[in-house]
Parts: structure tokens; C-alpha cells; sequence
């Protein structure tokens, strides 16, 4: 397939590079309008481009991430553009009646929640498009299974997908932080804390996923009776934690709304 990113920024050049690396056989261009900051791009054979109609000319799937306060002016521009082709928008609040109408209605628009993981493969895609796009649809939830999990879902929760899916990235990372920091504090060096940190989340994350099970049961693997687990983790409670992490998501969530 030809793929066309436009937009190369924080999302936009994750995409590329995931696709570059973790799907085989596509073509891949992105462009904004000053490249001169994704030239580590081209050694990926990624075409760069300031020009967005040259490079929607020849795609099939037209991925959106700009800004939204950016986007009208990009939709104006590629909409006599688009005739029978993917437009998938990861352009938060952007709804499908809206990308429709702004499009004239002559492509299959699908709305996609990536996250930035998707440049290691990572990234936890939602997906939510109308049943006439059905086709497309499938092959978009294909390409984005490649870079990470991707599930279609209705699209009244594109704006929760977006909170627990793109900005659950910065709170994951919180955690591993904090969990750094306080490993500073009992003696290790920065960087031994941050490899341990991280490595410890990404393997709870992999069990999690990979075992399908309510994570407390993975937790009963972990603690002993009056061990130091079971007394660390409830002094978190004790702290708030998870009531934090419930409020911060909720709190996103109304911001977006
Ligand atoms: N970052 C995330 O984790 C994430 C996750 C999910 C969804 N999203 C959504 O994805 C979209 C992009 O987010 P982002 O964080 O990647 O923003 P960003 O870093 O600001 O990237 C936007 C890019 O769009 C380019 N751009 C602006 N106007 C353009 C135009 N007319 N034609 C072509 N390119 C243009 C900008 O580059 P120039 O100024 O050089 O043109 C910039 O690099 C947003 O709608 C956001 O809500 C982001």
C-alpha cells in the first residue's frame, strides 16, 4: 500500500517509523512543512515531503496528525484530492460526521487512536468507522495490528480511547519516574534505576496481556502475607494511588469534552 502521513510531528513520525520497520511492503511518505526536522526519516527509505498533494497523489491511505487547529486548512487543501481513497484521522475530537462533511463525503474515512509506541510496534490503536466503510476499515485495523493491538470501537468512546490510550503513554512513563526516582533513593544509579523501572513495568505489562487475567491475581503472585509487597503497596492505597490515577483519567477525559 501507499501511505501517506500528513503532519510529521510527535505522532505523525512515530507512524512512519513503526511502519517503516514493523509492515512490509508499503510505501511510505510524510509530509509538513518544514522537514529539515525528520531528515532521519530518509535512511528508512521514507519519502519527505512539503507539498501534502504531492504526496496524497498517488496514496491509498491518507493518514491525518496535525494538530486541530491545523486541520481544516490541510482538509481544504486535499479535499478535491481524495476521491475514493483512505482518509484515517488520529486528530483528537475530529468526528467522523465532521471529517465527512469536510471531505465533500467521496472518501471512506476511518478515526484512528494510535499512541507513539507504534514506532516500536506498541502502540495500543483504537479504531472506530461507519459500517459503509467497513472494508477499509478492516484493512486499516490490519495495518495498525502490526504496529502494536488495535481494536474497533464505537465511536462514542473515541474521546476515552484517546485519555486511556495516547495520554495513558505520559502516565505510564509518571509511574516509571516515580518508581526511578525512588530507586535513586535506595541506591542505585540513575540509570540502573531507569532500566530496572522500566524493564519491571514492560514485563508486568507483557504478563497482563499475555495471561488475561485481572491484574490483582498477578499481584497474589507477587506479595507474601505481612511481606514487604503487600506493606508497600498498601501505604500507595493508603497515599491515593490508584484513586490518583482514576481522578488524572477522568480529569483528561472532561478536559477533551
Ligand atoms: N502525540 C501523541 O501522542 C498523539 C497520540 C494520539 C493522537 N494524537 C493526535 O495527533 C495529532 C498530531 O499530534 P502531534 O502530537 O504529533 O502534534 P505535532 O507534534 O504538533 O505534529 C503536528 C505536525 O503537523 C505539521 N503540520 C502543521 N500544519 C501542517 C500542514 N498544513 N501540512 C502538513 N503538515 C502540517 C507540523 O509540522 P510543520 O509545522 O513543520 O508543518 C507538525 O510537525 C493531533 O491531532 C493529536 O491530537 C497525538
Amino acid at each position: 500500500m501507499n501511505i501517506h502521513i500528513i503532519g510529521g510531528g510527535n505522532l505523525g513520525t512515530a507512524l512512519a517509523i513503526g511502519l517503516a520497520n514493523f509492515t512490509k511492503e508499503n510505501v511510505i511518505s510524510v509530509s509538513r512543512r518544514n522537514i529539515n526536522h525528520i531528515r532521519h526519516l530518509e535512511p528508512l527509505g521514507i519519502v519527505l515531503l512539503t507539498d501534502n498533494k504531492a504526496g496524497i497523489e498517488d496514496a491509498e491511505l491518507i493518514i491525518l496528525s496535525v494538530k486541530p487547529y491545523q486541520v481544516d486548512g490541510v482538509l481544504d487543501e486535499i479535499k478535491p484530492f481524495c476521491k475514493d481513497k483512505v482518509v484515517a484521522s488520529a486528530v483528537t475530537g475530529l468526528s467522523l460526521e465532521d471529517l465527512n462533511q469536510k471531505l465533500n463525503g467521496n472518501c471512506s474515512i476511518i478515526r484512528i487512536m494510535p499512541n507513539i509506541a507504534a514506532q516500536f510496534g506498541e502502540s495500543a490503536t483504537c479504531l472506530a468507522y461507519s459500517a459503509a466503510n467497513e472494508k477499509s476499515g478492516e484493512q486499516v485495523v490490519e495495518l495498525f495490528n502490526q504496529l502494536g493491538t488495535a481494536v474497533r470501537i464505537e465511536e462514542k468512546l473515541m474521546d476515552a480511547a484517546t485519555v486511556l490510550g495516547a495520554c495513558g503513554t505520559a502516565y505510564a512513563l509518571r509511574y516509571i519516574r516515580a518508581s526511578m526516582q525512588a530507586g535513586i533513593e535506595i541506591g542505585f544509579d540513575a540509570a540502573t534505576a531507569l532500566t530496572i523501572a522500566s524493564q519491571t513495568a514492560k514485563g508486568a505489562a507483557k504478563m497482563a496481556l499475555e495471561e488475561n487475567v485481572h491484574p490483582e491475581q498477578l499481584i497474589d503472585r507477587v506479595t507474601t502475607p505481612q511481606g514487604c509487597t503487600i506493606v508497600g503497596l498498601n501505604e500507595m492505597e493508603h497515599q491515593g494511588f490508584s484513586s490518583a490515577l482514576i481522578r488524572g483519567i477522568k480529569t483528561s477525559l472532561d478536559k477533551i469534552k
